[in-house]
Protein backbone atom coordinates (compact mmCIF):
# COMPACT_ATOMS: atom_id res chain seq x y z
CA UNK A 1 0.00 0.00 0.00
CA UNK A 2 1.56 3.46 -0.81
CA UNK A 3 -0.15 6.94 -0.22
CA UNK A 4 0.05 10.21 -3.02
CA UNK A 5 -0.30 13.47 -2.06
CA UNK A 6 -1.64 16.08 -4.95
CA UNK A 7 -0.79 19.95 -4.18
CA UNK A 8 -2.34 22.77 -5.76
CA UNK A 9 -0.72 25.58 -6.04
CA UNK A 10 -2.02 29.21 -6.78
CA UNK A 11 -1.02 33.03 -6.18
CA UNK A 12 -3.45 35.28 -3.73
CA UNK A 13 -3.84 38.39 -4.51
CA UNK A 14 -5.09 41.07 -1.85
CA UNK A 15 -5.36 43.63 -4.57
CA UNK A 16 -6.33 42.61 -8.88
CA UNK A 17 -4.52 45.80 -8.96
CA UNK A 18 -1.12 43.37 -8.81
CA UNK A 19 -2.49 41.03 -11.40
CA UNK A 20 -0.58 41.11 -14.90
CA UNK A 21 -2.09 43.93 -16.82
CA UNK A 22 -4.14 41.46 -19.36
CA UNK A 23 -5.47 40.00 -16.64
CA UNK A 24 -6.81 42.94 -14.98
CA UNK A 25 -9.13 43.61 -18.31
CA UNK A 26 -9.77 40.20 -18.46
CA UNK A 27 -11.29 40.14 -15.16
CA UNK A 28 -13.60 43.55 -15.78
CA UNK A 29 -14.33 41.63 -19.03
CA UNK A 30 -15.72 38.92 -17.08
CA UNK A 31 -17.81 40.94 -14.43
CA UNK A 32 -18.99 43.20 -17.43
CA UNK A 33 -20.43 39.51 -18.75
CA UNK A 34 -21.68 38.54 -14.81
CA UNK A 35 -24.10 41.69 -15.55
CA UNK A 36 -25.85 40.14 -18.66
CA UNK A 37 -26.66 36.78 -16.75
CA UNK A 38 -29.95 35.54 -17.41
CA UNK A 39 -30.02 33.73 -13.73
CA UNK A 40 -33.50 34.52 -12.12
CA UNK A 41 -34.04 31.31 -10.29
CA UNK A 42 -30.72 32.00 -8.49
CA UNK A 43 -29.89 35.61 -8.59
CA UNK A 44 -26.00 34.42 -8.55
CA UNK A 45 -24.61 36.26 -11.96
CA UNK A 46 -21.54 34.77 -13.25
CA UNK A 47 -19.52 35.99 -15.14
CA UNK A 48 -16.14 34.13 -17.57
CA UNK A 49 -13.75 35.83 -19.75
CA UNK A 50 -11.55 33.42 -21.84
CA UNK A 51 -8.43 35.22 -23.45
CA UNK A 52 -7.42 32.81 -26.62
CA UNK A 53 -3.98 32.50 -28.00
CA UNK A 54 -4.49 34.90 -30.66
CA UNK A 55 -5.63 37.45 -28.69
CA UNK A 56 -9.35 37.58 -28.39
CA UNK A 57 -11.75 37.36 -25.80
CA UNK A 58 -14.31 35.23 -25.42
CA UNK A 59 -17.22 36.40 -22.38
CA UNK A 60 -20.16 34.16 -20.95
CA UNK A 61 -22.57 33.85 -18.32
CA UNK A 62 -24.84 31.47 -16.72
CA UNK A 63 -28.15 30.65 -18.49
CA UNK A 64 -30.41 29.45 -16.42
CA UNK A 65 -33.66 27.51 -17.01
CA UNK A 66 -37.15 26.86 -15.27
CA UNK A 67 -35.94 23.28 -16.01
CA UNK A 68 -32.97 23.89 -13.49
CA UNK A 69 -30.88 21.32 -15.41
CA UNK A 70 -30.89 22.45 -18.17
CA UNK A 71 -29.51 26.26 -17.31
CA UNK A 72 -25.32 26.28 -18.05
CA UNK A 73 -22.78 27.82 -16.34
CA UNK A 74 -20.68 31.21 -17.47
CA UNK A 75 -17.51 29.16 -17.92
CA UNK A 76 -18.71 26.43 -20.11
CA UNK A 77 -20.76 29.00 -22.25
CA UNK A 78 -18.05 30.98 -22.61
CA UNK A 79 -14.95 27.91 -23.22
CA UNK A 80 -17.60 26.06 -25.64
CA UNK A 81 -18.15 29.52 -27.51
CA UNK A 82 -14.50 30.26 -27.80
CA UNK A 83 -14.27 26.35 -29.42
CA UNK A 84 -16.76 26.90 -31.86
CA UNK A 85 -16.29 30.10 -32.75
CA UNK A 86 -12.17 29.52 -32.77
CA UNK A 87 -11.90 25.98 -33.36
CA UNK A 88 -8.57 24.71 -32.82
CA UNK A 89 -7.23 28.18 -31.17
CA UNK A 90 -5.92 27.50 -27.41
CA UNK A 91 -7.14 29.09 -24.47
CA UNK A 92 -4.06 30.87 -22.62
CA UNK A 93 -6.33 32.07 -19.60
CA UNK A 94 -9.93 32.83 -18.01
CA UNK A 95 -10.85 34.87 -15.80
CA UNK A 96 -14.40 34.34 -13.26
CA UNK A 97 -15.87 36.47 -11.14
CA UNK A 98 -19.78 36.63 -9.54
CA UNK A 99 -22.44 39.40 -9.10
CA UNK A 100 -25.20 39.49 -5.87
CA UNK A 101 -27.32 42.22 -6.20
CA UNK A 102 -25.25 44.21 -8.86
CA UNK A 103 -22.06 43.70 -6.44
CA UNK A 104 -19.05 41.24 -7.05
CA UNK A 105 -19.49 38.53 -4.55
CA UNK A 106 -16.55 39.32 -1.76
CA UNK A 107 -15.20 35.70 -1.70
CA UNK A 108 -13.86 34.48 -5.51
CA UNK A 109 -16.36 31.91 -7.06
CA UNK A 110 -14.66 28.39 -7.44
CA UNK A 111 -15.48 26.54 -10.54
CA UNK A 112 -18.19 23.84 -10.21
CA UNK A 113 -16.92 20.12 -10.99
CA UNK A 114 -18.02 19.94 -14.63
CA UNK A 115 -17.08 23.19 -15.24
CA UNK A 116 -13.26 21.93 -14.08
CA UNK A 117 -13.57 18.78 -16.37
CA UNK A 118 -14.63 21.19 -19.56
CA UNK A 119 -11.40 23.45 -18.36
CA UNK A 120 -9.27 20.13 -18.11
CA UNK A 121 -9.73 19.15 -21.66
CA UNK A 122 -9.29 22.32 -22.97
CA UNK A 123 -5.95 22.61 -21.38
CA UNK A 124 -5.03 18.96 -22.87
CA UNK A 125 -6.13 20.25 -26.37
CA UNK A 126 -4.87 23.52 -26.60
CA UNK A 127 -1.00 21.60 -24.96
CA UNK A 128 -0.43 24.68 -22.80
CA UNK A 129 -1.23 25.86 -19.48
CA UNK A 130 -4.71 27.92 -19.06
CA UNK A 131 -4.20 30.36 -16.32
CA UNK A 132 -7.10 30.41 -14.10
CA UNK A 133 -8.35 34.04 -12.44
CA UNK A 134 -10.97 33.70 -9.67
CA UNK A 135 -12.08 37.27 -8.66
CA UNK A 136 -13.62 38.60 -5.30
CA UNK A 137 -14.00 41.59 -4.03
CA UNK A 138 -11.67 40.81 -1.41
CA UNK A 139 -9.18 38.50 -3.09
CA UNK A 140 -8.15 37.01 -6.46
CA UNK A 141 -6.53 33.50 -7.22
CA UNK A 142 -4.43 32.63 -9.79
CA UNK A 143 -4.20 29.42 -11.07
CA UNK A 144 -1.42 28.37 -13.24
CA UNK A 145 -3.23 25.23 -14.93
CA UNK A 146 -6.65 24.16 -15.30
CA UNK A 147 -5.53 20.63 -14.42
CA UNK A 148 -5.09 21.77 -10.89
CA UNK A 149 -8.11 22.43 -10.39
CA UNK A 150 -9.08 19.03 -10.69
CA UNK A 151 -7.18 15.98 -9.71
CA UNK A 152 -7.56 12.69 -11.39
CA UNK A 153 -9.88 14.21 -14.14
CA UNK A 154 -11.85 11.51 -16.15
CA UNK A 155 -9.74 10.31 -19.29
CA UNK A 156 -12.05 8.13 -22.17
CA UNK A 157 -9.04 6.08 -23.07
CA UNK A 158 -9.32 4.80 -26.67
CA UNK A 159 -9.36 1.46 -27.38
CA UNK A 160 -6.49 -0.16 -28.34
N1 LIG B 1 -22.67 28.76 -11.76
C1 LIG B 1 -21.78 29.16 -12.71
O1 LIG B 1 -22.14 29.84 -13.68
N2 LIG B 1 -20.48 28.78 -12.56
C2 LIG B 1 -20.02 28.03 -11.52
O2 LIG B 1 -18.85 27.70 -11.49
C3 LIG B 1 -20.92 27.62 -10.45
C4 LIG B 1 -22.34 27.96 -10.61
C5 LIG B 1 -24.07 29.18 -11.92
C6 LIG B 1 -25.04 28.07 -12.18
C7 LIG B 1 -26.33 28.68 -11.69
O3 LIG B 1 -26.89 29.46 -12.74
C8 LIG B 1 -25.90 29.62 -10.57
O4 LIG B 1 -24.51 29.80 -10.74
C9 LIG B 1 -26.18 29.09 -9.17
O5 LIG B 1 -25.68 27.83 -9.02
Amino acid sequence: MKQYEIPIRYTLYENPGELPGQYVSLVHSAVEAARDAYAPYSGFRVGAAVLLENGEVIAGNNQENAAYPSGLCAERVALFYAGSRYPGVAVAAIAITALRDGSIQEEPVTPCGACRQVLYETEQTGGKSIHVILHGKRRTLLIQGAADLLPLPFILKKET
